[in-house]
């Protein structure tokens, strides 16, 4: 890879790959029943980093993989993190205003069609994973293997998992390990199946597919790190969603636990382990290395 290259535009000609394969997939705004239709596509294609389709992309593409064959994985990804997204802004959760810098899915559609559209992201994500257009494009163990690891890290042991201790631990004091559980739950557990999912659809050897994992633990960890330190410095308009709303709800955070400084050095240690995790691959990580870096130094 030359030295041209450049992650920003690297990311963007990505989302906009991402971007053009949701339209696709997702029902348009017209289908019935269209405001259902409307309110999933409004938190979709609000904006967002679609870091966890760019990062599945990649772990595909670094084992020697065609990111095409991935994209509806990568999209369906895409569609769960969006539905945890409108579940975790409702006033039954974090209650917040605004997401992907718009008013947030409840404030504009109401609370239960906002449920409802995150069911329906959840379900269809689904749908596209076990389409034959593209189970067939693997092989059957595979395409087991994808939705499974899909469905395992986005429910009770993983993401969602996650999204309850965070819930019990909101004003209490509680160890590290406990948030530490919350954080590789709640965000690192959609990362790393993103890591691992496109390591199988790449074709990747086991030892290839052990360090991506590695790879992804650490930077899900970092990710929510790094998420944690934006709620208190970061620009509200950069960033899109509400500041300061975890220490409004006491929610249980890395800088509450170690400080601001503590929780950065732990966001930089996290990412030289997954640097680490990446030395037996060649230059083909060069977009997983820089998205590491991003990870821990983003403003948004
Ligand atoms: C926000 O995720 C929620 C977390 C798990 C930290 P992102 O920061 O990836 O949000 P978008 O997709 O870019 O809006
Ligand atoms: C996000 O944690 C976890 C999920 C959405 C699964 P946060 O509650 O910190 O995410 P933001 O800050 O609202 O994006
Ligand atoms: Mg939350
Ligand atoms: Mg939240
Ligand atoms: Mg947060």
């Amino acid at each position: 890879m030359s030295d041209s290259w450049n992650l920003q535009a690297y990311l963007e000609q990505r989302i906009g790959l991402v971007d053009e394969a949701l339209d696709r997939y997702l029902p348009a705004d017209d289908t019935l029943p269209a405001a259902l239709h409307k309110a999933m596509r409004y938190s979709v294609f609000a904006g967002g980093k679609r870091i966890r389709p760019i990062l599945l992309l990649a772990a595909c593409e670094a084992v020697g993989g065609t990111a095409e064959h991935a994209l509806p994985a990568a999209c369906a990804m895409e569609m769960i993190h969006s539905y945890s997204l409108i579940h975790d802004d409702l006033p039954a959760m974090d209650d917040d205003d605004f997401r992907r810098g718009q008013p947030t899915n409840h404030r504009v559609f109401g609370e239960a069609t906002a449920i409802l559209a995150g069911d329906a992201l959840l379900t269809e994500a689904f749908i596209l994973l076990s389409n034959p257009a593209f189970c067939g494009e693997h092989s059957g163990e595979a395409c087991r293997e994808v939705v499974h690891i899909m469905a395992r890290n986005a429910g009770s042991r993983g993401m969602v998992g996650g999204q309850v201790v965070d819930m019990e631990s909101e004003g209490k004091q509680i160890d590290l390990p406990t948030l530490e559980y919350i954080h590789t739950h709640k965000t690192g557990a959609l990362i790393l199946a993103a890591l691992e999912i496109g390591a199988i659809i790449g074709g990747a050897t086991a030892e290839q597919r052990h360090a991506l994992c590695r790879y992804g633990e650490a930077i899900g960890l970092a990710f929510q790190v790094a998420d944690d330190i934006l709620d208190i410095v970061a620009d509200q308009t950069e960033l899109g969603k509400d500041i300061g709303s975890d220490a409004a709800r006491g929610k249980a955070t890395y800088p509450a636990f170690l400080g601001l400084d503590g929780a950065r050095q732990r966001a930089r240690e996290l990412k030289e382990i997954a640097l680490k995790a990446l030395a037996p691959f060649d230059d083909g990580s060069r977009p997983l290395r820089e998205i590491a870096g991003f990870i821990v130094e983003r403003t948004f």
